[in-house]
């Protein structure tokens, strides 16, 4: 077993964490990072092909995907509960009860405080890593029991606070802040990232993005077809009323931002989020008319790959960028 923190504390052989993406993260892509000696996470939605409102029923596909996952590796996993706020909180206290009915080894907390399920999940045995866009917060997080911390960065694809922290500033913020192991994402996406963010003070890496666009993820060929074409410039941060986003720039993105200069009402904002979500893009493949959440990474994937691939890719690479910094840095002085 590697000497590496995260390694240590989740079991696993690699420290590289399948970052969990709505609509997107399904038990195939989870067994196939978690195989490769990394750790998978289902995200939200998982291995669902429709909406439902009904919390039983949310409940009770996370419970099938848990078994799926179980069915093609024996190796460590994760779930990810997204806190949420107000009426949503009925949907994470239901996962949060099927992940300790099913004696999920880890979970990953994120979009809200970590004083709402730590105490629980850590009675119930399981390792919590919890996300976080600030120093602060990561110090609470520590106070709260955590066994990780999760930095994400600006880059990073998906929802986030109102903070614009890139993962270059927070990284070693957060590394300073607390003494559980650090886990950090946002704009990883081969062994140069990994590379920097271990120089950053991380013990682990988050990767969300680049196993979006790998053949086990449950994303639609369209959006992963787009962002291959993504160049440097193809994201954008959109000011939703909670929280930022990164998206993918189309169409949706365009008339979205259109509607801010205009100062469209709340209420019309949320009725064409709702019409052009991420489950029509995700799943039915509208990658124009929809919204796709996706990091700046976007600008390097040139391929879809397999999850093994993108696995081998960074582990391959590790050591020879690490010869050439070793290298440039002895060339510095
Ligand atoms: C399509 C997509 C969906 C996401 N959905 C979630 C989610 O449901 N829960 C969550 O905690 N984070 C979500 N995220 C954020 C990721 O977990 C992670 O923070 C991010 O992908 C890391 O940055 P990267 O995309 O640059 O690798 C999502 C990201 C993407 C790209």
């Amino acid at each position: 077993m590697s000497q590496n923190r995260i390694c240590q504390l989740l079991g696993i052989r690699y420290p590289i964490i399948q970052a969990p993406m709505n609509w997107v993260s399904g038990a195939d892509l989870v067994a196939a990072v978690s195989e490769a000696g990394g750790l998978g996470t289902l995200g939200p939605n998982s291995g669902a092909k429709d909406i439902t409102p009904d919390v039983e029923l949310t409940g009770e596909r996370m419970r099938g995907q848990i078994k799926k996952v179980r069915s093609l590796t024996q190796k460590p996993f994760a779930v990810n509960i997204v806190v949420g706020f107000g009426e949503d909180l009925k949907y994470s206290k239901k996962i949060v009860e099927v992940v300790i009915e099913e004696a999920v080894p880890v979970a990953v907390v994120s979009v809200g405080g970590p004083d709402t399920y730590t105490g629980v999940l850590k009675d119930a045995g399981i390792k919590v890593l919890h996300a976080i866009s600030t120093a602060r917060h990561g110090k609470k997080a520590e106070e709260a029991g955590v066994d990780a911390v999760i930095c994400e960065g600006f880059e990073a694809g998906g929802h986030k606070g109102f903070t614009e922290l890139t993962t270059l500033i927070l990284t070693p913020l957060v590394a300073d802040a607390v003494s559980v192991p650090v886990v950090t994402g946002g704009g990883i996406g081969d062994a140069r990232g990994v590379l920097a963010a271990l120089a950053l003070g991380a013990d682990g890496i988050y990767m969300g993005t680049r196993f979006m666009v790998t053949r086990e993820s449950e994303s639609h060929s369209r959006v992963k077809e787009a962002i291959v074409k993504g160049q440097d410039v193809c994201t954008v941060s959109l000011p939703k009323e909670f929280m930022l986003a990164r998206d993918l720039v189309n169409d949706f993105t365009k008339e979205y931002m259109k509607m801010k200069k205009t100062e469209a009402s709340p209420e019309a904002l949320k009725k064409y989020l709702n019409e052009h979500s991420q489950y029509q893009a995700q799943q039915l493949g509208q990658a124009d008319e929809a919204e796709i959440c996706c990091g700046q990474v976007a600008g390097l994937i040139t391929e879809v790959k397999s999850a093994g691939e993108v696995m081998n890719d960074v582990v391959k690479n590790l050591g020879s960028r690490f010869e050439e910094l070793k290298q440039k840095v002895a060339e510095f002085f």
